[in-house]
């Protein structure tokens, strides 16, 4: 059986910064307290008429210039998100419109932060069972910022607005680049440590406007997140018969810098390996690992024939790995 190859990658985040410093300014807490509980320094934040189909389109064209291929190619798009420009339709068929690419069918993956890994699989799915899909279009995109508390200093110096995008395609000369293996997970009994409430709730005339932000119980998703990210780095090695010095370069979910460390400690990976990004991005939640792997690649970080393993925590609680090997 073919492999399903990253044909091409793109990311964009938004210009504008909003750093520790604004936030000191808004709730009660200092770059200090922020950097070392968790290690983001600043991260990008929609304008007000940026919506999360605008971003997801920005990293789209990217990568879609980067695979070398027309809007017109692509078969499918999946757009993994928890902050859809609307309830409904899915922002992928927005996405769809604004690239101009109609008739194709579109739809929205909803996995939290680890959206994207879950997207991938799908994706890779459809391409390994569908013949006539040639292309997807892969991404993951939120805007967190319309969803955060701005009063609530324990999520708001968290997350930050962002996209990742990949095209994926079935690998035509057998490189034995792509996709090895994806691995994803759930725990439906931890939806309250990290939720956001949505539009099917019950007695919604009670509902508020605050009610409908990100509520989290810190101390309990950090704790799951090394757990779970932890597990899931050895069981995909494991069943791959791989180890960790296989793996050139691990891209993980980019919420904590403490956690990425508790992670690296006891999987055993050097920290060298680990590519970080939140000190200037903080949480993009679905867009987290799409955009660190665009850039480990451009700051060369990863090579044509390296192992990259991409890992991913969130919401649901949810989580993910994908073992590629770079093509
Ligand atoms: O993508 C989804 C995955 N999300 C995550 O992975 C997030 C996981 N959780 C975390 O990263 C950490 O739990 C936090 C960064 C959210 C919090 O760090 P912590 O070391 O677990 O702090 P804490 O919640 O135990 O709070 C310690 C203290 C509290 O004060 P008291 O009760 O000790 O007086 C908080 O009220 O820090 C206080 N605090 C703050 N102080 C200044 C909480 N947020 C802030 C803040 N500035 N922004």
């Amino acid at each position: 059986m073919k492999r399903v190859i990253v044909k091409g990658i793109g990311s964009h985040i938004p210009d504008c910064v909003l750093s520790n410093a604004d936030l000191e300014g808004m709730v009660d807490t200092t770059n200090e307290w922020i950097v070392s509980r968790t290690g983001i320094e600043s991260r990008r934040i929609c304008l007000d008429t940026e919506m999360t189909s605008d971003i997801s389109c920005e990293a789209a064209k990217k990568a879609l210039e980067n695979a070398n291929i027309a809007v017109c190619d692509v078969d499918l798009i999946i757009v993994a998100t928890v902050t859809p420009d609307m309830q409904f339709p899915a922002t992928a068929c927005i996405v769809q419109e604004k690239l101009g690419c109609v008739d194709i069918p579109c739809f929205d993956l909803s996995a939290a932060c680890s959206g994207f890994i879950y997207a991938i699989d799908v994706a890779r799915n459809f391409l390994l069972n569908n013949p006539v899909m040639k292309n997807v279009l892969v991404i993951g995109a939120d805007r967190f910022s319309s969803i955060v508390d701005w009063e609530d200093r324990s999520t708001c110096v968290l997350f930050g607005d962002g996209a990742g995008a990949v095209v994926l395609a079935r690998d035509t000369d057998d490189s034995g680049a792509g996709i090895l293996d994806v691995l994803i997970g759930a725990d439906g009994r931890c939806v309250r440590d990290l939720y956001c409430l949505g539009w099917g709730v019950a007695d919604i005339e009670k509902i508020e406007k605050k009610d409908r932000c990100v509520r989290m119980e810190g101390r309990a998703v950090f704790r799951e997140a090394i757990k779970r990210m932890s597990a899931v780095i050895e069981d995909i090695l494991l069943r791959n018969e791989l180890a960790v010095e296989d793996v050139a370069c691990v891209i993980p979910h980019q919420a904590n810098m403490r956690i990425i460390t508790a992670i690296a400690d006891r999987v055993g990976i050097s920290e060298e390996k680990m590519f970080i990004n939140l000190q200037r991005t903080g949480n993009t939640s679905a867009a987290s690992i799409p955009i660190a792997i665009d850039e480990a690649v451009q700051a060369e970080r990863v090579q044509s024939g390296d192992l990259i393993l991409a890992v991913s925590f969130g919401g649901g609680i949810t989580w993910g790995a994908a073992l590629v090997r770079w093509k």
